[in-house]
């Protein structure tokens, strides 16, 4: 399983440490690494650091790891399938990784994660992250802003927009929404709001993005999941943007792959680059866009 490590000893005594009663995230912090799994963002920015963190950098190192024997194994798969002489079919699609897609593996999956937080809030764990991440060697994957987030868009680094995954957890939703959408991934990036449901501020914001929705359909999918359980700090509003979705239209009728010229040459030039970089798992200095 992909993202063991963070139900570990050592991993749940660290984070353990930045637990803050408060801010109620210890449900959403493995969903987020559970999205993180999923979706597999290369470029992840959090808003309101502490517990959350060393989550979603676990997240995406072991993402990482698991890209990289991914590709790999496809790129053995695709030059065997290869040498045999036939075209793609069911044979290669099911073989050992089955389902994987060449062109996910065209550029090396180099994740990083800017944490932004301005350490305005007495009681909040943010000022420890940075020697959780360290402790846990997960430090390298993580750039940290202290600043306000009205001051943050000139401080993230270059290669880590367009955002394709976005956690904001401080009260700042809306000033996000205006401030940030247009950075996000139009091609199905996320965002995770925290806590909009159930207190009258965050409701209006809630009006105001279903507002946005409404006058924009193909802009912006929304959802909201509560924690029913909980007074408050109890819900995650997920915004995914699409309005430059890529066609990934492999699929003919009766749910089977087409195994068209361009999924072809995905799939032979994967191989050749997975050759080219000597077998080593990441393709190195391909473009991470
Ligand atoms: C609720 S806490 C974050 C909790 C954290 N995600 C966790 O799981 O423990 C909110 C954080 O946002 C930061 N913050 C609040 N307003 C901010 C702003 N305008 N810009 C940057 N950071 C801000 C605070 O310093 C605080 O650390």
């Amino acid at each position: 399983m992909v993202l063991r490590r963070i139900f570990d000893d050592e991993f749940q005594t660290a984070v353990g440490r930045l637990r803050v009663a408060g801010a109620g995230t210890e449900a959403v912090a493995p969903l987020l690494a559970a999205l993180v799994g999923m979706v597999r963002p290369r470029r992840v920015l959090e808003v309101g650091m502490g517990y959350t963190t060393p989550f979603l950098a676990a997240a995406l190192a072991a993402v990482q790891e698991q890209a990289s024997a991914e590709s790999a194994a496809l790129a053995a798969k695709t030059r065997r399938h290869l040498a045999g002489g036939g075209d793609l079919q069911d044979s290669w699609l099911f073989g050992d990784p089955p389902l994987v897609s060449p062109e996910f593996h065209l550029s090396s999956y180099l994740p990083c994660l800017v944490a932004v937080d301005n350490l305005s809030l007495a009681g909040s764990s943010a000022g420890q992250v940075a020697d959780v991440l360290a402790e846990l060697h997960l430090d390298h994957l993580v750039t940290v802003v202290n600043r306000d987030l009205h001051e943050a868009v000139e401080a993230l680094p270059a290669h880590c927009t367009p955002i394709d995954f976005a956690w904001v957890d401080a009260w700042e939703c809306l000033y996000f929404f205006d401030h940030y959408w247009e950075l996000i991934n139009p091609d199905g990036g996320l965002v995770a709001m925290h806590y909009l449901l159930t207190y009258p501020e965050g409701e209006a914001v809630l009006r105001y993005l279903k507002k946005f929705q409404q006058a924009h359909p193909t802009e912006v999918e929304i959802t909201s999941l509560l924690e029913p359980h909980k007074l408050m700090q109890n819900s995650v509003t997920l915004l995914r943007r699409t309005s430059g979705l890529v066609n990934r239209d492999h699929l003919g009728t009766a749910g089977h792959v087409r195994y068209t010229e361009a999924l072809t040459r995905a799939a032979g030039t994967h191989a050749r680059m997975a050759t080219e970089s000597s077998n080593t798992p990441a393709i190195a200095g391909s473009d991470q866009r």
